[in-house]
């Protein structure tokens, strides 16, 4: 396993030195370029879709060619949505094309579902490609602009989805349009060249009304992280951190696919395929909340609604109030549907009975009205879980198990794993034989935050004598009020 993690870290700086390789021999290449680039943007072509296989031609619009409007039943009071792909080494659509294409057409029936094609520009060395992101945007805004001339397009129906670098050429048609577009969605918008970059050369809030963007691989590695990491929209959502994606882990995808850049590939490409979820599943929608940042939401303080502070994720997200670089993150599944359930639990653990070096290993289960959990790990993200404090930790469940009725607390015992194995061997590495006295903790209650319905609930030591754990040994809790209860400290020091 470690063989083949330093393999694959390997390869991405390979990855890295290629990329940067390619910044440098930028300039020569450059120049031969411009000579031809008349030709290569006559080579952009708008391809109207009619039918859900991209094997089916469509209809191609042309700015200025009014007979193309009627040819492809352009209808200029529905949406308008152009879709945009990224930098590609192949020159061909990869097969997410094909997905978000059908996902957009079924969901959007009347709309005029375009598809954006500047393989040839994008199909360059990385930083070419860069480069003629800028002009690829405004062609996409000279067109617009010509279909605000020729049809009244009002450009509010306009919404641009751009994956990887064509989330800038997004920005750049939402700078030079005349007017402000819409909507601009950014899936895991292109980093190399574009982090920390001045607004104007990248994708920014100010480039359309309402600017989402999903962040789904912002991992760096020598200074370069293949997804953009700074928030650059009206809200950034970062599923799972914007990090370790599940599903796309070396193995999961090794076994698969067998190839290295698909590991690369299915991080980037899932902000694509959590966009097509958002647009098939809006019955289950998912929702993310803002956050300071990843540690946060991973204690599980962040899973508040208040004052917009929580947001359906992809097509379903609510244009709020300009409020630019609102972080949001959210958990997920490895595959779709994607989406889960959040719980904020709080527990108050107290020590009374000197066990200072207890340094537990709890697990719960949750019991719900549909089904159970198995036993889940609680991270309390400090490693060790506080003493005769209020721990905070956040607890993420794939299936929907119904009401929530009751939870099991596990201390794992001595033996059952190799982090208490080991915690054992450290604890006792200096005294041998003095084996110490069982550690206790009493924990009478757990508090409840459930994110999906915002309810609140305390549950209470299902046997009121038994509040008591010690390792090997579990407390049951059951719910046994509707939000939490507000009393005065006092009562339980004594
Ligand atoms: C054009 O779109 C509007 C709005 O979605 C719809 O009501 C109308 O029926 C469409 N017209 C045609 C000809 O499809
Ligand atoms: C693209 O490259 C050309 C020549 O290398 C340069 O003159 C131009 O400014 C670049 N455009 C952008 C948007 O960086
Ligand atoms: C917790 O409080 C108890 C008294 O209630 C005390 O004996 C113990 O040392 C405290 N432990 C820690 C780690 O603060
Ligand atoms: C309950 O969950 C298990 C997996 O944890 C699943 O196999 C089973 O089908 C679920 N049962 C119901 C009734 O949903």
């Amino acid at each position: 396993y470690i063989a083949a993690m330093s393999g694959v870290f390997c390869l991405m700086i390979a990855f890295v030195l290629c990329l940067s390789f390619a910044l440098f021999s930028a300039d020569n290449s450059g120049l031969d370029e411009l000579s031809t680039d008349s030709n290569i943007l006559n080579g952009i072509k708008y391809n109207m879709r009619k039918n859900f296989d991209l094997e089916h031609e469509g209809c191609y619009l042309q700015a200025g060619k009014k007979e193309c409007l009627q040819e492809c039943g352009f209808n200029a009071t529905a949406k308008t949505i152009f879709i945009i792909h990224g930098w590609t080494m192949s020159g061909m659509f990869e097969s997410w094309m094909h997905k978000l294409v059908s996902a957009v057409m079924q969901r959007e029936q009347d709309a005029n579902v375009v598809v954006v094609d500047w393989l040839l520009m994008a199909q360059q060395l990385y930083p070419d490609a860069v480069n003629h992101t800028h002009d690829v945007g405004l062609h996409i805004a000279d067109m617009l602009n010509w279909l605000q001339d020729e049809q009244q397009l009002p450009l509010q129906n306009v919404h641009l989805i751009g994956y990887s670098l064509g989330a800038h050429v997004a920005g750049y048609a939402g700078t030079y349009v005349r007017g402000t577009i819409g909507r601009i969605t950014g899936l895991d918008p292109a980093g190399p060249m574009f982090e920390g970059v001045e607004e104007q050369k990248r994708l920014s809030p100010d480039d359309a009304d309402f600017v989402d963007v999903l962040h789904t691989y912002t991992r760096e590695a020598l200074g370069v992280s293949i997804g953009i990491q700074q928030p650059i929209g009206d809200i950034d959502i970062y599923p799972n951190g914007g990090e370790v994606q599940p599903g796309c882990a070396l193995g999961d995808v090794l076994a698969v696919a067998g190839n290295f850049m698909e590991v690369m590939k299915c991080e980037h490409e899932r902000a694509v395929h959590l966009f097509v979820d958002s647009l098939m599943n809006k019955d289950h929608m998912s929702f993310a909340y803002q956050c300071t940042g990843p540690d946060r939401f991973k204690k599980g303080i962040c899973l508040s609604c208040r004052k917009n502070r929580c947001n359906n994720i992809g097509y379903n997200a609510r244009k709020m109030r300009k409020r630019r670089n609102s972080k949001m993150y959210l958990k997920t599944r490895a595959d779709t549907p994607f989406g889960g359930y959040h719980y904020q639990m709080k527990m108050h653990v107290f020590n009374r009975k000197q066990s200072d070096n207890a340094d537990p290993t709890f697990h719960v289960k949750l019991y719900g009205a549909h089904n159970d959990t198995g036993n889940i790990f609680v991270d309390v993200h400090d490693n060790t879980v506080g003493l005769n404090l209020t721990n905070t930790f956040l607890v993420f469940t794939e299936a929907d198990i119904g009401d929530l009725l009751k939870i099991r607390l596990n201390w794992e015992g001595d033996s059952e794993s190799w982090t208490s194995v080991w915690k054992n061997i450290k604890k006792n590495f200096w005294a041998w034989n003095a084996k110490p006295p069982k550690p206790v903790l009493e924990i009478r209650r757990i508090r409840v935050k459930a994110g999906e319905t915002q309810k609140k609930f305390t549950f209470c030591a299902q046997d009121t004598s038994k509040t008591e754990i010690s390792p090997g040994d579990s407390i049951t809790f059951v719910k046994c009020r509707d939000g939490w209860e507000v009393k005065p400290r006092k009562r339980y020091e004594t």
